[in-house]
């Protein structure tokens, strides 16, 4: 299926820009800012501009200290991406991150400072080194509030909120804009060059730090049109969110409190990470909830515990003021009891396949952000470095779109799509969504077993023939579509990769 939705080009409210990015994370706005201002510029949103997984970062964004740090930080990314990184990718991503973070400064941001005011840099898991620009325990509201600001002193800028991208517009494999639902019905926004920056598919598992937005619509938009995605398997789960069996709501314990010393501990009150790696509690994220999961197979529970405990209350509460008070809110002190956590689904490490100037395999259309995979991740994505990607690759983004901009002549062109359109029942598409999640969860999770993802298959191939007609009525039925594309792709990239790597965890299947 190209399109998602009927429609006739021809007949279309137009909206015509030079470019139009579609999500307002870290990499969408950050684009938007660095593309010159004698542009026109579409930024849109699925839902608010602050309703993205950017707000909800809290640890931080990473960044090489000085020169001597850009090797040790290289290493540090591509040990953690278990070697599997696009080298000249995650070179590109460390060389510019100085310049990028110190440009976030000029914007306004705010990082956190010690008593003398100089930047206080924290560690997380798989850094060698303390490298991460953090404000408190709320980096990304602060990134997302600030850079907001600055879209709003942009003439040249105008924001779209409650705005759908339906579908990228293609013709002879050039992106000529967006087929956009609004209140008002569809449109297309026309545009010289097209951004997607609609952030990761967390969604798609029962439970995720990410934002309810996060669908996986730019993924499945993508491929539709002809991108390639790649490495889709690696799905990186966080391994410590708070763990709460009475709420569907996920609630993140930053990496950053295991950064300030806090322990992993299991229900005997063992810290059972010395047992699994190394670098103990701080061991890249796909070893620790790797290590989790099988202590709750070995002990035959839900949860592990996060103990902070040690650390004085008052430095507690001035560090992690967020998740002191919403654990307090929740009946747990942290400066006195251990936080109950489990593994859930956080990140993609692929994405749409994208050049170091976020070009993909369509001309004219560019990808950065979560939904991109430049390869700086590899299979393992080292912590606080996705900030840093979108932020990296968003300016290189727009340094491309001000140089090909001028070149670009808009095509005039027909194109239509007429589907034969089922009409589903109220709640199919519902009972999809949920049937998506429950089959993730299940067979698709951190340890993964061949038999298990073929199973996740057959569901998924059953369900995707049943909508295969389906008529979409709004914005949650598109994002179904959207769903059961994606993790049609995930499952399939899993099961081509029969070793384990990094993110991607293989275990013997039971004997029957
Ligand atoms: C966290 O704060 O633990 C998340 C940071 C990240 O995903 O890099």
């Amino acid at each position: 299926m190209r399109y998602l939705e009927k429609f006739k080009l021809e007949d279309l409210r137009k909206l015509k820009y030079d470019v139009v990015i579609i999500g307002t994370g870290i990499a969408g706005l950050y684009t938007a800012l660095c593309i010159d201002e004698r542009y026109k510029i579409l930024l849109m949103s699925k839902d608010t501009i602050e309703t993205t997984n950017t707000y909800l970062a809290q640890g931080g964004i990473a960044t090489a200290v000085d020169n001597n740090d850009k090797d040790i930080f290289y290493e540090d990314t591509v040990k953690a991406g278990t070697y599997h990184n696009d080298i000249i990718a995650a070179k590109v991503l460390i060389d510019d991150s100085f310049e990028n973070t110190q440009q976030l400064i000029n914007l306004g941001i705010s990082f956190d400072t010690d008593e003398e005011g100089n930047i206080e840099y924290i560690k997380e898991g798989g850094h060698s080194r303390k490298r991460i620009l953090h404000s408190k325990d709320a980096t990304g509201r602060e990134i997302i509030e600030t850079l907001d600001k600055r879209i709003n002193e942009k003439k040249n800028v105008t924001v779209l909120e409650n705005t759908y991208a339906i579908d990228v517009l293609t013709t002879e494999n050039t992106c000529i804009g967006v087929l956009i639902k609004e209140d008002k019905g569809l449109s297309a926004a026309l545009s010289k060059t097209t951004v997607i920056a609609t952030g990761g598919l967390g969604q798609v598992y029962k439970q995720t730090t990410n934002s309810r937005v996060a669908t996986g619509d730019g993924l499945a938009i993508a491929h539709r049109a002809g991108a390639k995605l790649l490495d889709m398997e690696f799905v990186q789960f966080h391994p410590t969110a708070l763990y709460d069996p009475k709420r569907e709501d996920v609630f993140l314990i930053s990496e950053a409190v295991r950064g300030e010393g806090a322990i992993l501990r299991n229900h005997k009150g063992e810290p059972f990470m010395t047992k699994y790696h190394e670098l103990r509690d701080l061991a890249p994220r796909d070893v620790v909830s790797k290590s989790i999961a099988t202590e709750l197979i070995i002990e035959k529970q839900e949860h592990v515990f996060l103990d902070i405990t040690h650390r004085d209350k008052d430095f507690i509460k001035k560090r992690f003021p967020n998740i002191f008070t919403h654990c307090l809110e929740r009946g747990i002190d942290i400066s006195k009891e251990y936080i109950p956590v489990n593994p859930v689904q956080h990140y993609i490490m692929g994405g749409i396949r994208t050049d170091t100037s976020g070009r993909t395999n369509i001309n004219n259309l560019f990808a950065a952000g979560e939904v991109a995979c430049t390869g700086v991740h590899g299979a393992n994505r080292l912590a606080s470095n996705s900030l840093l990607e979108g932020l990296v690759f968003a300016k290189r983004v727009a340094k491309e779109i001000n140089c090909i901009t001028p070149k670009i002549k808009r095509k005039h062109v027909k194109i239509e799509c007429d589907l034969k359109n089922k009409e589903m029942k109220d709640d199919e598409f519902v009972e999809a969504r949920e049937k998506i999640r429950e089959v993730m969860k299940k067979h698709v999770f951190i340890l993964r077993k061949e038999k298990g993802l073929q199973k996740a298959l057959k569901i998924i191939k059953k369900v995707k023939q049943k909508f295969s007609n389906a008529k979409s009525r709004g914005v949650e039925d598109y994002t179904t579509m959207n769903m059961i594309a994606i993790t049609e792709i995930i499952i399939e990239s899993a099961l081509k990769r029969t070793k384990s790597l990094g993110a991607h965890v293989l275990v013997a299947n039971k004997k029957e």
